[in-house]
């Protein structure tokens, strides 16, 4: 087949990939020739469009690298990561719901004791952070591993600062005890912009929107036999918590971070001046297989 036109060339590119042999390989590449060629019919892009287009993709692909994604961004802001996640994560009755994973989660988190301090050199409001993690009917689960990673009060990440701070802070891996508890110091994170000085800040900007998402600390909770919860909690009162640039907010996940006079802290420390608390119960939904062994 030859002599394509614009009636013709999607069918032509479906039949071309009829053979794929691999069933979700053929669903994903026809869905994907099917929309991209609708969204080019409505468009109707000019050819100088089209060369800014891939001119856009090839730019955000050069701004990643191991500290920068700046393609999970994009996903972000145009609310793609949020639908994956709904479409892949259903809350039953009793189980945290869940949000995007962000930019800046570290694999190599250091491992901390419950109790420690993780704010490094950063100064703040000292925010005690106190939770537990259980199943969906309350059962405590003990030796969970909780990832935590938050802002400073400026709203920058370690792996944004690495080079004034030198050390990763403001994140760190625990374990909950054996009544499925963990508690930790830091200091109070603060709303800020995503990266916005490459190519998903100039889409922003010509799309009228803020860069801007609310105050809130990062969780990522495993624990064998369970799927992992990976989501925030968002500080209550927040100005953004309506207009979340990556459209993550959920009412569940809104706590109060209450201020607390000196004194003696839940935790039993002495704390000499005043202080956040933050308190949040997770609940862990069973990785299917389990459930149905149950
Ligand atoms: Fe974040």
């Amino acid at each position: 087949m030859r002599n394509f036109n614009e009636n013709t060339i999607t069918d032509a590119v479906l039949e071309r990939i009829a053979g794929a042999t691999d069933q979700r390989i053929k669903q994903v590449s026809e869905a994907l020739v099917r929309h991209l060629h609708a969204f080019v019919r409505e468009v109707r892009p000019t050819q100088k469009e089209w060369e800014y287009g891939i001119d856009f993709l090839t730019r955000t692909g050069h701004m990643c690298d191991d500290k920068r994604q700046e393609f999970i961004l994009l996903s972000d802001a145009l609310g793609v990561s949020m639908l994956v996640d709904a479409i892949n994560h259903p809350v039953p009755e009793g189980a945290t719901e869940t949000t995007v994973l962000g930019p800046f989660f570290v694999q190599a988190s250091p491992e901390k004791d419950n109790g420690a301090d993780i704010s490094g050199p950063k100064e703040g409001d000292p925010m005690l952070v106190t939770g537990s993690v259980s199943t969906v009917d309350g059962r405590p689960l003990a030796g969970a591993v909780v990832d935590v990673w938050h802002s400073d009060d400026d709203g920058y990440y370690d792996v944004q600062q690495l080079d004034k701070i030198g050390d990763l802070a403001m994140r760190a891996r625990f374990h909950t005890d054996q009544n499925g508890r963990f508690n930790f110091w830091s200091i109070k994170p603060a709303a800020y912009p995503i990266p916005h000085d490459g190519t998903v800040g100039d889409m922003l900007a010509v799309q009228g929107r803020h860069p801007w998402r609310p105050a809130h600390v990062h969780f990522m909770i495993s624990a064998p036999g369970f799927e992992q919860l990976v989501t925030h909690v968002f500080v209550a009162g927040d100005q953004y918590l309506d207009s979340d640039v990556v459209f993550g907010v959920k009412d569940s996940l809104i706590r109060e971070f209450v201020r607390c006079p000196p004194g003696r802290a839940p935790d039993g420390r002495m704390v000499d001046s005043e202080y956040y608390h933050l308190n949040y119960d997770f609940g862990l939904k069973q990785v299917a297989s389990n459930a149905r062994a149950a």
